[in-house]
């Protein structure tokens, strides 16, 4: 069959590991998905830095949105980020131009995913975002494709690799919340405007996403109360630790009366807890769900290869021609958002 041509826009932490990826993994996603897999097309703003990629024979482009709509390029792989601008113009460019789309841009999902979902259907192509919530943890899949045959009650977790890495180095070293940002930023894990981690907007991004998926309902991000862990000082830690407790910044959403209660904030966790164990970049997803019971899925929250790892999945469901609607179901049969208190499955 013929081969699936990738075309990759932004070249950052998660662009140049998905790129070194595809390479690497070339025979074993073949193998897969009975498809060769290649990168045809990339681009980033910066031409000339050395990024370590092999990129010979893939041609380069200036501007994101010719990418998307290149006859070169059967699937675009949108990782520049952000909820509005060349992201959102280069996703609706390649769903306009019939091609498949891969992102890990939860902020553009957040704000814009019942409406892309809804374009991607009428185009008959795949929107897919594995990356973009809790990094190399698989847990759309888990929601969308899992748990079909359960009721789900309550979605909750570590969301975000920045915040909670940041509580870890303040609380087993010392160090100022400005030091650990830094930190965060240099290894790649922060948003490109930080505020986004720590202020929780990016955590409840994720949660509006996992929200979708768990109970049906359409996006609704607006939704979702949100207090962030940037006036949190040393000394909250080492209190909280007296007292037998750590600070984690945490997801939550579930089945309340008269509606979906959707909220993000700090919350002392009992040290002897499963969830006060979770440290560093590493993030944590548990499900209630009627059948399975609890489920909770550990793992990498953030990083370029972490996030790559769920981005080529991606690319591999659509070599394969196995993905699912993008949010478990028919866009147009998801439940608007003020009547989610019906909607639960
Ligand atoms: P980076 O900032 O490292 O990379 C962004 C890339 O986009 C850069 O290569 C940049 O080019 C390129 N870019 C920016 N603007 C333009 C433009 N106008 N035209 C063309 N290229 C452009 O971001 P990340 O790799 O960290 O993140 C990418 C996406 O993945 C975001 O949506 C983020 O939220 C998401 N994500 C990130 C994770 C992580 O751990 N980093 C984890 C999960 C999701 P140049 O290099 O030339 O500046
Ligand atoms: N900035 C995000 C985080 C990247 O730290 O969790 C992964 O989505």
């Amino acid at each position: 069959s013929q081969s699936l041509r990738l075309g990759v826009a932004g070249l950052g932490t998660v662009g140049a590991s998905v790129v070194r990826m595809v390479a690497r993994r070339a025979e074993a996603i073949a193998a897969a998905t009975g498809r060769e897999v290649r990168v045809t097309a990339v681009c980033s703003r910066d031409k000339t830095r050395d990024r370590g990629l092999d990129l010979t024979s893939v041609t380069w482009f200036d501007d994101p949105v010719a990418l998307a709509s290149s006859v070169e390029v059967d699937c675009v792989v949108e990782l520049i980020g952000g909820s509005e601008g060349p992201a959102k113009a280069t996703v609706e460019a390649a769903i306009a131009a019939g091609k498949h789309v891969v992102t890990a841009n939860k902020a553009l999902l957040a704000h814009h995913g019942a409406a892309l979902s809804k374009a991607a259907e009428a185009k008959g192509v795949t929107l897919a975002y594995e990356a973009s919530v809790a990094g190399g943890i698989p847990v759309i899949k888990v929601l969308r494709e899992g748990l079909t045959g359960n009721a789900v009650s309550r979605v909750y977790g570590i969301m975000n690799g920045t915040c909670n890495y940041i509580l870890t180095r303040m609380e087993r070293e010392g160090l100022t919340f400005e030091a650990c940002l830094k930190d965060a930023q240099a290894l790649g894990y922060a948003e490109a405007d930080p505020t986004f981690d720590v202020e929780g907007f990016d955590t409840a991004h994720k949660l509006a996403i996992l929200v979708s998926l768990a109970f049906g309902v359409e996006i609704d991000a607006e939704g979702v109360s949100v207090e962030g862990i940037s006036a949190i000082q040393p000394l909250d830690l080492t209190m909280a630790e007296e007292l037998g407790y750590r600070i984690k910044l945490l997801g939550v959403a579930q089945v309340a009366e008269g509606g979906i209660e959707q909220r993000v904030h700090p919350t002392m966790v009992p040290k002897s807890s499963a969830i006060a164990q979770v440290m560093g970049v590493t993030n944590a997803v548990t499900i209630d769900a009627d059948a399975v019971g609890e489920l909770t899925l550990i793992g990498p929250g953030a990083g370029g290869e972490a996030t790559a790892s769920a981005v080529v999945a991606d690319i591999a469901d659509i070599a394969a021609g196995v993905a699912r609607p993008t949010f478990g179901r028919p866009a147009a049969s998801l439940a608007p958002s003020e009547r989610v208190a019906m909607q639960r499955h």
